[in-house]
C-alpha cells in the first residue's frame, strides 16, 4: 500500500502536487475539455482545508524542452481559478530564483499557484537529478495526483521522490482502485470491450487481458485486422498489413484459453470518411470500394447480449468513428448498454473511449472513467508505473 495524501500532516507546508493538466485546447487556446483538472479538484480542496499551501504542476503537450507560448499553462490556471473560487498565481516557470520569488507571495491571501509547464525544461524528460532537485526546493511534501503521466518516468514524476516525503493523491488512488481490483479481483463474468484504430496499441492489453477475462469484444478498425485473418473480405476498410500475424497469434492464443473472442458480423460501410457521404449496411463482408465506419446493428445486439449478464467491464477504445455522427451508433449503443448493466462494475479507458462516453453525456454511469490514455492502456497491460512504484509504501 502506497501513503497517500492522508498520511501526512499538511498544516502550514508547501505542498507541491504533481498534476495532469494536459488538456485539449482549441485554436484560440481555449479548454475543450477540462475534466482533468476537475479531477484533481478532491486532493486540491484537501490541501487547502488542511491548511497547506498547494505548489501544482503539471506538462501539456510535447514542447521539446524549450518554452512555447501556446503550450503555456495559463489557461489551465485560469480554469482552475474558476473551479476553485480563489486566487491562482501563474508562475513563469518552474525552478530557480524567480519562481521562489513568486511562490513567496503564497505566504499572502493567495494559497494556490501553478508552475509554468515542466517540459519547457529539457531535464523533466531526461529525470536529471539536478532539475529534480531544483523542483523539490519548491515544496515539502510531494503528491502525485497525475495518473495520465504516471507512466512517465520524469522529473516530477519519478526523479522527485528521491528528495521529498511522497504519497498519492485522491485521483491517482481512485485510478489504481478501480482499475487495479478490475485486473485482479474481477467479478465474474468479466468482460473486455477493445476498439480504436490499431492493433499494435492494445496488443498488449490483449495479451494480458486473456488470462482474466471470458469474452473479448473486438470493433473499431482493429477488428478488420482480425476479420482479414479470418479470411473474411474487408473491402478498402483500414487494416494494419503487418499485424496479422500478430493477430493470428492473438486468436490462436484466445481459442487455447477458450476466451470467447466476437468480432462484427455486420458493419456500417461508406465510400470515403465523411459524414456527408452515403452509407449502407454489409457484413460480415464488405465490398471493394466501401470500407468499415463502425459496427452494425446486428453486431450491436450481439454485443448487447454478451454484455448482459457481465460484472465487470472494461472498456478501451470506440467502435466506430465517433466523432462522426452518423458513424456513432455503435460507441453510443455499447455506452448505453454498460450505463444500464445493474451491479456491473464498469471501467472505461481515457483518452478517445473517455471522451465518446462524454460525448453521449453517459460518463456518470459509469463506474469508472480514467483520465488516462496511454497509463491506462499500460496498466491495463500489466505494466508497473514508475510514478507509482516511486512513491513511499505505508
Ligand atoms: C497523456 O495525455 O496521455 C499524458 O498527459 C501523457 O502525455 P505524453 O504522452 O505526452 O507523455
Amino acid at each position: 500500500m502506497k501513503k497517500t495524501i492522508r498520511d501526512f500532516d499538511l498544516r502550514g507546508k508547501r505542498v507541491l502536487i504533481r498534476v495532469d493538466y494536459n488538456v485539449p485546447l482549441d485554436k484560440s487556446l481555449n479548454i475543450t475539455d477540462d475534466a482533468r483538472i476537475q479531477a484533481t479538484l478532491p486532493t486540491v480542496r484537501y490541501a487547502l482545508d488542511k491548511g497547506a499551501k498547494v505548489i501544482l504542476m503539471s506538462h501539456l503537450g510535447r514542447p521539446d524542452g524549450k518554452p512555447v507560448s501556446s503550450m503555456s499553462l495559463s489557461p489551465a490556471a485560469k480554469r482552475l481559478a474558476e473551479l476553485l473560487k480563489t486566487e491562482v498565481i501563474q508562475c513563469s516557470d518552474c525552478v530557480g530564483s524567480r519562481v521562489k520569488e513568486e511562490l513567496g507571495a503564497l505566504n499572502g491571501a493567495a494559497s494556490v499557484a501553478l508552475l509554468e509547464n515542466l517540459r519547457f525544461n529539457p531535464d523533466e524528460e531526461k529525470n536529471t537529478p539536478a532539475f529534480a532537485g531544483a523542483l523539490a526546493e519548491n515544496g515539502e511534501i510531494y503528491i502525485n495526483d497525475a495518473f495520465g503521466s504516471s507512466h512517465r518516468a520524469h522529473a516530477s514524476i519519478e526523479g522527485i521522490t528521491k528528495f521529498l516525503p511522497s504519497g498519492a493523491g485522491f485521483l491517482l488512488e481512485k485510478e489504481i482502485q478501480y482499475l487495479g481490483d478490475a485486473m485482479q479481483s474481477p467479478k465474474k463474468p468479466f468482460v473486455a470491450i477493445l476498439g480504436g484504430s490499431k492493433v499494435s496499441d492494445k496488443i498488449g492489453v490483449v495479451e494480458n487481458l486473456i488470462a482474466k477475462v471470458d469474452k473479448i469484444l473486438i470493433g473499431g478498425a482493429m477488428a478488420y485486422t482480425f476479420l482479414k485473418v479470418k479470411g473474411v473480405d474487408i473491402g478498402n476498410s483500414k487494416t494494419e498489413k503487418d499485424k496479422t500475424e500478430l493477430a493470428k497469434t492473438i486468436l490462436d492464443k484466445a481459442a487455447r484459453s477458450r476466451v470467447e473472442i466476437l468480432l462484427p458480423e455486420d458493419h456500417v460501410c461508406a465510400q470515403k470518411v465523411d459524414e456527408q457521404s452515403p452509407v449502407k449496411i454489409e457484413g460480415p463482408s464488405i465490398p471493394t470500394g466501401w470500407l468499415g465506419v463502425d459496427i452494425g446493428p446486428k453486431t450491436i445486439e450481439c454485443f448487447k447480449r454478451a454484455l448482459s449478464d457481465a460484472k465487470t467491464v472494461i472498456w478501451n477504445g470506440p467502435m466506430g468513428i465517433f466523432e462522426m455522427r452518423p458513424f456513432a451508433k455503435g460507441s453510443e449503443a455499447v455506452a448505453q448498454t454498460l450505463a444500464g448493466l445493474k451491479g456491473a462494475v464498469t471501467v472505461v479507458g481515457g483518452g478517445d473511449t473517455a471522451a465518446c462516453v462524454a460525448a453521449f453525456g453517459l460518463a456518470e454511469k459509469m463506474t469508472h472513467v480514467s483520465t488516462g490514455g496511454g497509463a491506462s492502456l499500460e496498466y491495463l497491460e500489466g505494466k508497473v508505473l514508475p510514478g507509482i512504484a516511486a512513491l513511499e509504501e505505508q
